[in-house]
C-alpha cells in the first residue's frame, strides 16, 4: 500500500520558539527527528501567521510557457537556461496562458537538469493547474532533495485541498509545514497556484487564483539540490504524487512575489460557456421532489385534514388530541369505544356520555388539531363526521372552529342524531377581517338539557379547508403551491424508509391505503414512529404528483425492512404479486381489476408512470438477496407485463441491468456535497442512468442554512453538466411540520397556517427554473477558486448560466459566451448572504432571491459574482 507523506494520522506537530507549530507526515516507521530538528511536542493545529506586508523583490529564475505543443522540450523564457525535460510519455494539451500546456499522467513528468530555485532562500513558485481528478496526493512543482523535495506545490490527499509543503530538512523523519487553502478543488477548471517562503518573516503562504489562503510561520531553511520538477513531488528518495492533468505557464523566482503581482499573474477568472458546442440534452425529469410520510408531511401536512386522530387509532389507551366539553355546569367524559365499530377497518369510536347538562350549559367533544387547528379569514371549512346516538341523545349539534379562549370564528348546525351511524356534513364559514390564528380548536357539541345521563358516539370527524384544485380529501394549498412552483419534473413516492416500514406488519401496504377513507386501516409509520392514518394514500400520492405536472416515480416494497427482515425467495411471490396491481391501479385500463378500481375511486385515466423503483436503500440489506433474488424477481415480473416500464435499482446490481440507480447522499458538511459534484463526469454512459433521489447537506434544522444551499447548488450543477447519464435529482426530505422534527434538516418548513421555503427551496427552484434543452459546456478559469458553473441553451435563444460562489469575497469574473454575437438583455436571479443563515417561520424570507434586469452587451462581459452566493443569469442570445 502506498505510503503517505504527511497523514495526520501519525503527525508530529512541533511547537517551536512558544509559537510555531508545524505538522509532521507519515512514514512506514516514524523516526525520531535528528537532533537539529525542534523538540517534539503534542499535536497542535497550525499556527496562521501574518502575510509579510513589506516584500522584497522578487527576480524571474524560471518560466515554462509550455506553448511548445509537440516535442520533449519546454524551454526556460525566463532566460536562466533551466529547460524541462518531458519525461514517461508526458505530452501536450490545450493552455490556459497561450496556446498549450503540459498533459501528464502517473510516471509522467517534465524536469529540470539540475536545481533552479535555492529553497534556503526567499523564494515564489507559481502554476496554472487543471486536474482530471482530485483524488490523492499531487505535487504540481517541486524541487528534489536527496530523500524529498524541498518544496511540494500540490493537492493534499489527506485533505483534499491545495497546500504549500515544506519538510524542515531533507529526511522522511522531518516534520512538516503545510499552508493549506480553504478552497476545496474539482476538477476540470483552471487554478492559479502560487507558494511564497520568504525567509526573512519565515512564513509560507499559499494563494489560489490570487488570494491568500493561509500563512504559516516556517523555520530551518535548507537547499533542494536536485531537478525542479513538473507533475511529481519526491520523497524517501523516489519520485511520487504523480499528477493527472494539465499544468500551464510554471514560474520560479528567487524572492517573495509581492500579493498584488501574484494577483496580477491570476488576472479576473473567467467563464467560456461553449454555445458553439452542444452537450448532452437535458431530461424533462431532471430537478423533481420526494415526498414521504416523516416529520408530519402528510398528516399534519400538505394532508389538509384538520383534524387529528379522526380515525381515534393514535393511542390505544386514550382518545389523544380529543378532550371533552363541559362549559356552564355541565359534566361529560369521553372515551375510546371499540362496542360500536363503524366497520371492520374503523372499529373505534369516540364515546361522548353527557352526566349533566343543565340549560345554557354545553356539552361536547373537542379536537385540538395537529399543533392547533387553523382559522383564516374569509374561509370556508368543509366539516364530515360520523355519528350515532344513544338514547335520549337526541340533539342536534353544533360545530364551532374556536379560539381557545371560547372566541366562535364560525359554527354550523348538525340535524339530530339517531341511534344508527350516518354520516353528517357541514359547512363553517368564517368572516373576512378576522385574524389568522393557530390557536384553536374544533368543537362538537350539544346545549340540549335532554342529553344529561345520554351518550352519542363520533368517528371519522374530520375537517378540510379549501383544498388544491379544490380537490375533495385534497392537499394543502400553500405546501403545494411552494411544490409547484419548484415545477418538479419527476415526483418520487411514497418514500424511503416510509415505503419499507421497521417491520412486514408496518411497511406501506398499498391496498389498504385506496378507497374510501372509512374503509381504511391506516398503519403505524414505525419508520418515523407515529400513526399514518392513510388518508393520503396510493391514489393521492399520484394525484399529487400529476397536479404538479410531474411524472410519478413509484417504488414499491420490495420484500426487506428497516429491521432487516427479509422476505425469503419462497415467499416473496405474493409481495411482486402486490407491485404489478399496485402498478395495474396506477396505469391499467379501466377493464382490468386495479384501474376499474382506481377509476371507481375517481380518477379513470391512467397516470403517466415511466419509472418504478424497487424497494429503497438495499445496499443496507446486507444478506445479498437484492442482487440473488428480490431485484430479478421483481424486475422481470414487470417488465414482462409493463415492458415500456424503466426499473430503478436502489443500489448496485449484477443479476439484471436496471435501467437506473438511485443514489442518495447526505452530508453535514456543504464541502462533501459540493465534492460530489463531480461523481458522474466518468461514469459510463453506456451502462444504466442514474438518479440522485435524497440529496441534502444537513446543516441547520429543521431546515438548512445558505451554506448547505450553496454546497447542494454546487452539486447540482455537476448533476446537470452530466444529464446523459443523470436523470434528475431531488432533495430530501421535502416537508417538515417545525412541530414535529424526525429528520434533521429539510426543504419546506411549515405549522398549521404558514410556510416557507429554505434556503435549499430557494436553490432547487433556482436551478430547476432554468433548465435549458441542451448542456452548453463551460470552462471556469481561475475567479476566486469558488466557482460551480453549468450553463445551457433553450431553443429561441435563451442561455441560462448558472454560477455557484461559495467564497466569502465577491468573484468578479470574464464572461464568454462563445458562438454567441450578442446579448439583447435578460435577468439575473441571486440567493446570496450569510452562509449561516436560515428561514424560519418568524421570517421566512430572510434568505431569498432577488431578481434584476440585465441590459443588452456583446457576448463577452464582466460579472460580478457575490461572495456565498447562486446566481442564474438566463440571458436572451442571438
Ligand atoms: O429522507 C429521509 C430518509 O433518508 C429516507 O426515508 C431514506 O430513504 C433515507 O435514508
Amino acid at each position: 500500500m502506498r505510503r503517505r507523506i504527511f497523514a495526520p494520522a501519525i503527525v508530529l506537530a512541533l511547537l517551536l520558539f512558544g509559537t510555531q507549530s508545524a505538522l509532521a507526515r507519515s512514514a512506514p516507521t516514524p523516526t525520531a527527528p535528528t537532533p537539529t530538528a525542534p523538540t517534539p511536542t503534542a499535536p497542535t493545529a497550525p499556527t496562521t501567521a501574518t502575510a509579510p506586508t513589506a516584500p522584497t523583490t522578487a527576480t524571474l529564475i524560471g518560466h515554462w510557457t509550455f506553448d511548445e505543443g509537440q516535442g520533449t522540450t519546454a524551454a526556460d523564457s525566463s532566460g536562466a537556461g533551466h529547460p524541462l525535460t518531458l519525461q514517461g510519455g508526458a505530452s501536450w494539451t490545450k493552455g490556459v496562458v497561450g496556446p498549450s500546456a503540459l498533459a501528464v499522467t502517473p510516471q509522467q513528468d517534465a524536469a529540470s537538469a539540475g536545481p533552479v530555485i535555492d529553497t534556503s532562500q526567499s523564494f515564489t513558485v507559481s502554476a496554472w493547474v487543471d486536474l482530471a481528478n482530485t483524488s490523492g496526493f499531487q505535487t504540481f512543482v517541486s524541487e528534489d532533495g536527496s530523500q524529498v523535495s524541498g518544496f511540494y506545490l500540490q493537492l493534499r490527499g489527506d485533505t483534499g485541498r491545495f497546500a504549500f509543503t515544506r519538510l524542515a530538512y531533507d529526511s522522511t523523519a522531518a516534520y512538516g509545514m503545510i499552508a493549506t487553502s480553504t478552497i476545496v478543488p474539482q476538477p476540470g477548471v483552471w487554478y492559479l497556484l502560487a507558494g511564497v517562503y520568504d525567509a526573512s518573516a519565515q512564513t509560507m503562504s499559499l494563494y489560489v487564483d490570487g488570494a491568500l489562503q493561509q500563512t504559516i510561520q516556517a523555520l530551518a531553511p535548507w537547499s533542494a539540490t536536485g531537478p525542479l520538477a513538473v507533475g511529481r513531488g519526491f520523497y524517501n528518495g523516489s519520485p511520487t504524487d504523480w499528477v493527472s492533468g494539465a499544468i500551464d505557464d510554471v514560474r520560479a523566482y528567487a524572492g517573495a512575489l509581492p500579493a498584488q503581482q501574484i494577483s496580477a499573474l491570476a488576472g479576473p477568472g473567467s467563464i467560456t460557456v461553449h454555445e458553439d458546442q452542444v452537450g448532452p440534452a437535458l431530461n424533462p425529469t431532471q430537478f423533481g421532489a420526494f415526498l414521504e410520510e416523516i416529520n408530519h408531511s402528510g398528516d399534519g401536512g400538505v394532508y389538509a385534514e384538520l383534524v387529528r386522530n379522526r380515525d381515534l387509532k393514535e393511542s390505544s389507551s386514550s382518545p389523544a388530541y380529543w378532550s371533552a366539553v363541559q362549559d356552564k355546569g355541565a359534566a361529560a367524559t369521553i372515551a375510546l369505544d371499540s362496542s360500536q365499530p363503524l366497520n371492520s377497518a374503523n372499529p373505534v369510536s369516540l364515546k361522548l356520555s353527557v352526566g349533566s347538562l343543565p340549560a345554557g350549559g354545553r356539552a361536547g367533544v373537542a379536537n385540538a388539531g395537529y399543533w392547533g387547528v387553523p382559522a383564516t379569514p374569509g374561509t370556508t371549512y368543509h366539516l364530515s363526521l360520523y355519528a350515532k346516538a344513544g338514547t335520549g341523545f337526541a340533539g342536534p349539534l353544533t360545530a364551532s372552529l374556536e379560539s381557545s379562549s371560547g372566541r366562535v370564528w364560525a359554527t354550523a348546525s348538525i340535524p339530530a342524531l339517531t341511534t344508527s351511524w350516518a354520516r353528517y356534513t357541514a359547512t363553517l364559514s368564517t368572516p373576512k377581517g378576522i385574524p389568522a390564528t393557530l390557536g384553536n380548536r374544533l368543537v362538537i357539541s350539544t346545549s340540549d338539557t335532554a342529553a344529561a345521563g345520554a351518550s352519542a358516539w363520533f368517528t371519522m370527524v374530520s375537517l378540510f379547508p379549501p383544498t388544491y384544485d379544490n380537490t375533495p380529501n385534497g392537499l394543502r394549498v400553500d405546501l403545494m403551491q411552494k411544490i409547484a412552483a419548484l415545477h418538479p419534473g419527476h415526483f418520487r413516492i411514497p418514500g424511503g424508509n416510509y415505503l419499507e416500514g421497521n417491520t412486514l406488519s408496518t411497511y406501506f401496504n398499498w391496498k389498504n391505503t385506496v378507497g374510501p377513507i372509512t374503509g381504511r386501516p391506516g398503519h403505524m409509520n414505525s419508520a418515523w414512529g407515529y400513526w399514518s392514518q392513510d388518508g393520503l394514500g396510493l391514489l393521492e400520492y399520484l394525484e399529487m404528483a400529476q397536479e404538479v405536472g410531474a411524472q410519478p416515480l413509484l417504488a414499491v416494497f420490495a420484500g426487506y425492512t428497516l429491521n432487516g427482515a427479509v422476505v425469503p425467495q419462497s415467499q416473496l411471490a405474493p409481495y411482486v404479486q402486490d407491485a404489478l396491481d399496485e402498478i395495474q391501479y396506477a396505469i391499467g385500463g379501466t377493464d382490468t381489476k386495479w384501474g376499474a378500481m382506481r377509476a371507481a375511486d375517481g380518477h379513470p385515466a391512467p397516470f403517466d408512470l415511466r419509472y418504478v423503483e424497487i424497494g429503497n436503500e438495499d445496499q443496507f440489506d446486507r444478506s445479498g438477496s437484492y442482487n440473488a433474488y428480490r431485484f430479478p424477481m421483481f424486475y422481470d415480473a414487470i417488465k414482462a407485463a409493463y415492458p415500456q416500464l424503466k426499473i430503478i435499482a436502489t443500489t448496485n446490481v449484477t443479476s439484471r441491468t436496471p435501467d437506473v440507480i438511485d443514489d442518495h447522499y447526505y452530508s453535514s458538511n456543504p464541502d462533501v456535497i459540493a465534492g460530489d459534484a463531480h461523481n458522474y463526469d466518468t461514469t459510463s454512459r453506456s451502462g444504466p442512468k442514474h438518479i440522485v433521489g435524497e440529496y441534502a447537506v444537513t446543516q441547520g434544522s429543521p431546515t438548512g442554512t445558505l451554506a448547505g444551499a450553496l454546497g447542494e447548488a454546487a452539486f447540482l450543477t455537476g448533476l446537470e453538466r452530466d444529464a446523459d447519464v443523470v436523470i434528475g435529482a431531488s432533495y430530501a426530505p421535502l416537508l417538515v411540520n417545525v412541530n414535529a422534527v424526525s429528520w434533521p434538516t429539510n426543504l419546506i418548513g411549515y405549522n398549521g397556517l404558514v410556510s416557507y421555503g429554505s434556503p435549499s427551496y430557494y436553490a432547487q427552484k433556482m436551478l430547476g427554473d432554468s433548465v435549458g434543452d441542451h448542456v452548453a459546456p463551460s470552462q471556469i478559469v481561475g475567479g476566486n477558486g469558488n466557482l460551480w458553473a453549468v450553463a445551457s441553451t433553450k431553443a429561441g435563444g435563451t442561455t441560462y448560466l448558472t454560477v455557484v460562489n461559495r467564497g466569502t469575497s465577491a468573484a468578479s469574473v470574464d464572461v464568454d459566451l462563445a458562438g454567441v454575437s450578442a446579448v439583447s438583455g435578460g435577468i439575473s436571479t441571486v440567493l446570496a448572504g450569510d452562509p449561516a443563515a436560515m428561514n424560519s417561520i418568524a421570517h421566512p424570507t430572510a434568505v431569498s432571491p432577488t431578481t434584476r434586469r440585465v441590459g443588452p452587451s456583446g457576448p463577452s462581459f464582466r460579472y460580478t459574482f457575490p461572495a456565498s452566493s447562486l446566481t442564474v443569469l438566463s440571458l436572451s442570445t442571438s
